[in-house]
């Protein structure tokens, strides 16, 4: 039996002895840089004439693997092993399904920095965001294990003396996993193995500027004993082979992570009954945020920036949780303005190799979208620090504030997905929790207060599904910090909460007369 679920340790980079054990890591995963990788249907590899090229977003010249693109054909290939596999993966023990998990996850943990190592080249994450995607990868394999064990007892539900009977849960069948680049390995890991822990099949299809990590970790499923054809990696075009899997009629259900747009998107596509499917597909979709942090006038204003600027600028913002809006009670608006530039003005932008405090944006798309919303803060605010960007070798952008932003304007609206966090006063607190709740998001938020009442206050009323009190509103924890929002936010499956495998899973009531 497992021992109990404890959330892996950070790595305390105050340590020279883990430095030197990092850059060691990043020196060796250099050498490895450029490789290819291919998909892998049934357990076997794949090679396509055409390839995604993963590059360094600090330093575009720099190629981190070439991966293999499925295409519509290859797709309907895997799908075709994934269905197929599926008659045989259902009926394994749920205890042997988790027990891969445990082993995928110990095989990780012993190259902690390497995958670590990976996640700076491809996804640009400075050193500690991309220790902390690593370590919540290995949470989710670990949790999700223990999870698998506990609903595989089922619900108790009462029996009668003529009656015995039993609720379990088994799987739905194949499932398609989409997910993002910000949280590379962690999401692509945790949504893939809380699929297959169930007894479901797999078809992955990473993002397509992180694939080289996902394929990485197919290689350590595979190593932990994952049987051939239960998880099939097939890279490739979201529009091409995503529209494609999504629509198939031997999609049993969809795991997506990723933005507004395409969650809806796929959601819609997803309702549609095709020829020949026997069910209604399911849909997880986690998607944007434009969160919140609303300071209140009797509050620790130092925490108050300090949280502000660690949430709006952790991975360059470049995170569903991140704060992009403070709403700050008008008696103590400049002096958390003035404390937040403060703090703001002493954050490295550069290479994350170097570990600066700040990498690069994902590609050219966010390096231009983010700016196009600097140039937008230009005229609906005041723009006080920040600002600049440069793209001549890799997509730094500056952490930037613009204060004196209307509530309804549009930088305090629309996820902009970088490091950019608007100023927005609020006269009462009733007013900041008025603003907080007013876009079409509801992921995540935080209040710094020291006033009770309105502790209380803001638990009824500000609709998020993840509410943090006198800290920063990013960084959950697996199993501690259940994740997933509201609203436009998606679909509030709690990732890393005990609830979230009965997602991947249907009831079934087996009663036997006596
Ligand atoms: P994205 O929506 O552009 O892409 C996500 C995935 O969807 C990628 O794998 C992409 O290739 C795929 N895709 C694109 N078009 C598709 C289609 N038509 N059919 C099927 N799949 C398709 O998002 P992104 O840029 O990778 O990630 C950033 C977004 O993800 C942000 O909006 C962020 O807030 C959100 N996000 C949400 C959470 C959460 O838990 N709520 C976590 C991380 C990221
Ligand atoms: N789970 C991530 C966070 O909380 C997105 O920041």
């Amino acid at each position: 039996m497992a021992v109990p679920y404890k959330h892996e340790p950070f790595t305390d980079f105050s340590f020279e002895e883990n430095v030197q054990e990092f850059k060691k890591a990043l020196n060796q995963v250099k050498k490895e840089l450029g490789k290819e990788y291919d998909l892998v249907i049934g357990g076997k590899k794949v090679t396509t004439e055409e390839k995604i090229i993963s590059v360094n977003p600090a330093n575009i010249s720099e190629v981190v693997g070439t991966v293999s693109k499925a295409s519509k054909d290859l797709a309907e290939k895997a799908m075709q092993v994934a269905d197929k596999t599926f008659q045989t993966w259902k009926k394994w023990d749920p205890e042997v399904r988790a027990e891969i998990l445990f082993k995928a996850a110990a095989i990780v943990r012993r190259r902690k920095h390497e995958f670590s190592a990976y996640l700076v080249y491809e996804a640009g994450k400075p050193w500690n965001e991309a220790d902390a995607d690593t370590a919540e990868a290995i949470d989710f394999l670990e949790y999700y294990g223990r999870q698998m064990i506990e609903l595989a007892k089922g619900y108790p539900v009462e029996s009668r003396k003529i009656e015995n009977n039993r609720l379990s849960y088994i799987p739905l069948g194949v499932g398609v996993v989409i997910s993002p680049w910000n949280f590379a390995f962690a999401i692509m890991a945790g949504m893939t193995s809380a699929a297959l822990v169930a007894g479901n099949t797999v078809l992955l299809k990473p993002a397509s500027t992180t694939p080289v990590v996902a394929a990485k970790f197919i290689e350590v499923l595979e190593e932990a004993g994952l049987p051939a054809g239960v998880v099939n990696f097939i890279p490739g075009s979201g529009s091409e082979v995503g529209d494609y899997l999504v629509d198939h009629p031997k999609t049993r259900f969809i795991s997506f992570t990723g933005s507004k747009e395409v969650g809806i998107r796929i959601y819609e596509r997803a309702a549609k009954v095709q020829e020949g499917q026997i069910w209604l597909k399911r849909v997880v979709a986690e998607m944007g945020g434009k969160d919140t942090i609303v300071v209140d006038n009797q509050a620790d204003l130092d925490l108050a920036a300090e949280s502000i600027v660690k949430s709006a600028f952790g991975f360059s913002g470049q995170k569903c949780s991140a704060c992009s809006r403070a709403v700050i009670h008008e008696d103590v608006y400049d002096d958390v303005l003035e404390k937040a530039i403060k703090l703001t003005k002493k954050l490295t932008v550069g290479d994350p190799i170097e570990n600066t405090s700040m990498g690069p944006v994902n590609d050219q798309a966010a390096f231009d979208k983010v700016m196009s919303y600097i140039d937008i803060g230009k005229e609906e605010g005041m723009l006080v620090t920040g600002g600049k960007g440069d793209n001549s070798k890799g997509y730094f952008i500056e952490p930037t504030i613009f204060s004196g932003v209307d509530a309804h304007a549009r930088l305090m609206q629309e996820e902009i997905f970088g490091p950019v966090v608007a100023f927005c006063k609020a006269k009462t607190f009733d007013h900041a929790l008025e603003i907080a709740n007013n876009t079409d998001y509801g992921l995540t938020g935080a209040v710094i207060t020291n006033n009770r009442a309105h502790i209380e206050k803001a638990k009824q009323e500000f609709y998020v599904g993840n509410l943090y009190f006198n800290r920063g509103c990013t960084g959950a924890i697996v199993g501690y910090h259940p994740f997933g929002g509201f609203n436009m936010s998606g679909t509030d499956s709690k990732a890393g909460g005990p609830d979230y495998l009965l997602l991947f899973t249907q009831a079934k009531l087996l009663s036997e007369q006596l």
